[in-house]
């Protein structure tokens, strides 16, 4: 499945955040999002979720429009999203929001609790969870409402080493389930080892769209001294 992304223009209070960008994503793909701070990642991530509004169009080919329904955002910091007092009931939350019948809800928990390695904290207070498995119950929980795409904004920043392995895994997991994935993250080196595809945004712009490798070249060399000493 592809999502197509046309003429795409954000403001925030009169002044353009994101300018006429134009793109596609697609399923069973990984595309890392990359630019300095305050130059437009989350908020593409946040147009393609329908949590800001927008000009122009994000679209399926045939033209159909309701594309929030297909995506999922998750935040940088999982507190922001976590609110069960278990694993478990994080999970269901949302899926018992949307009413889905309780057996249905049972084999998607189990599953996507599962699919993130968390079965056995199920019953666990997410308060008490690693940073890479309060990551990875925030990312079960919007998997749970069957995104086509999970926006995946800043996900490994807060983590320590293991906490990012664990979380790098389970986006290698969710790709070969035919996800789309994408990911926004200043951590380059990371995320250049499973991406397929690097978009690089400057100003609100889309200025590199190709090899993660060519991307971060590109990124490194234009940040030059400020990106070593960030
Ligand atoms: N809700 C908002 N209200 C006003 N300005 C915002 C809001 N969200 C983001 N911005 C501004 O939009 C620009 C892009 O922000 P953002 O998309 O968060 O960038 P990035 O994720 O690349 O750091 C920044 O200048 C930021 O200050
Ligand atoms: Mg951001």
């Amino acid at each position: 499945m592809q999502l197509i992304v046309r003429h795409l223009s954000v403001y925030h209070n009169g002044v353009a955040v994101l300018t006429n960008v134009s793109t596609y994503f697609e399923t069973g793909e990984i595309t890392m999002v990359i630019g300095p701070n305050g130059s437009g990642k989350s908020t593409l991530l946040k147009a393609l979720a329908g949590l800001v509004k927008y000009e122009g169009e994000i679209i399926l080919p045939d033209g159909y429009e309701a594309v929030d329904e297909l995506t999922g955002y998750v935040f940088q910091n999982p507190e922001t999203q976590i609110i069960g007092s278990t694993v478990f009931e994080d999970v269901i939350f949302g899926l018992e929001n949307i009413g889905l019948a309780p057996t249905e809800i049972e084999k998607r928990a189990n599953y996507v609790l599962e699919l993130l390695e968390l079965s056995n904290l199920r019953d666990s207070d997410p308060y008490y969870l690693s940073g890479g498995q309060k990551q990875r119950l925030a990312i079960a929980s919007i998997l749970a409402l069957e995104p086509e795409f999970l926006l995946l904004d800043e996900v490994t920043a807060m983590l320590d080493k293991s906490g990012k392995r664990e979380v790098l895994e389970a986006i290698v997991r969710l790709k070969n389930l035919n996800k789309g994935i994408v990911v926004a993250t200043h951590e380059l080196d990371l995320f250049s080892q499973i991406a397929d595809r690097c978009i690089y945004i400057r100003d609100g712009r889309i200025v590199f769209d190709g090899q993660p490798a060519d991307g971060i070249e590109m990124y490194k060399r234009e940040m030059g001294a400020e990106f070593l000493y960030r």
